[in-house]
């Protein structure tokens, strides 16, 4: 089974984007001499699962940060609507969470990064993530996505570690009870 594992930043109020989906709450923050775990996270992942905002957003910045195949989980999507540099390297597809890690574990994908907010969700309530790492933004928003919504029933998580980073985030890794 592929597994899904999750790096996000949220601000202390629990949003990974305004509602907007602007992130300059996140990138105003000062870059510190702190390892974040990112590129290590990165390493231990065979690509990324996204959903169809996060994917939008990340277009946006001009520059494509991923060198890992990204999957894009969208039902408006097409393959016909990734620009041409990215044809390679993104590819759409309307599934659902469950059928996405079956497609993937056919694929012989072992850990899949799950990102973006709703997506997130979507995956958790389905089973399907079985670790985070969370990075606490020192900032209140006030509104915006949420990284969490509700549930049908509780999910218990067992904290791995955490640490401070540059003096200001909390970055807790948690892995999710069976
Ligand atoms: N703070 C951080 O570290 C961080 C990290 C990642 C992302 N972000 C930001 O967080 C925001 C997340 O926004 P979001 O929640 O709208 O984005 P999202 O979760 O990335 O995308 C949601 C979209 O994905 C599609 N989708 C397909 N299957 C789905 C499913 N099972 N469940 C939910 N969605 C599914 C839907 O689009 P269709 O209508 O096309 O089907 C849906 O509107 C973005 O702005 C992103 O840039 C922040």
């Amino acid at each position: 089974m592929t597994t899904g594992r999750v790096f996000i930043a949220t601000s202390l109020d629990g949003y990974v984007a305004r509602k907007d989906h602007s992130l300059d709450w996140l990138m105003k923050q000062p870059q510190g001499p702190d390892d974040t775990g990112y590129e290590a996270f990165v390493e231990t992942i065979d690509g990324l699962v996204m959903g169809r905002g996060s994917y939008e957003t990340v277009k946006g910045f001009g520059t494509w940060p991923y060198t890992k195949p990204v999957v894009v989980l969208s039902k408006t999507l097409s393959q016909s609507d990734v620009p041409a540099e990215l044809q390679d390297k993104v590819r759409t597809v309307d599934l659902s969470p469950k059928a996405a890690m079956d497609m993937l574990h056919a694929e012989g994908w072992t850990k899949a990064y799950v990102d973006g907010g709703r997506l997130v969700q979507s995956f958790m309530r389905e089973g399907l993530i079985e670790e985070l790492v969370i990075t606490t933004i020192p900032i209140l928003i006030g509104q915006g996505i949420s990284l969490f919504g509700e549930l049908p029933q509780d999910i218990d998580l067992e904290l791995v570690s955490s640490k401070v980073l540059n003096e200001n985030m909390v970055q807790s890794h948690y892995r999710v009870e069976r």
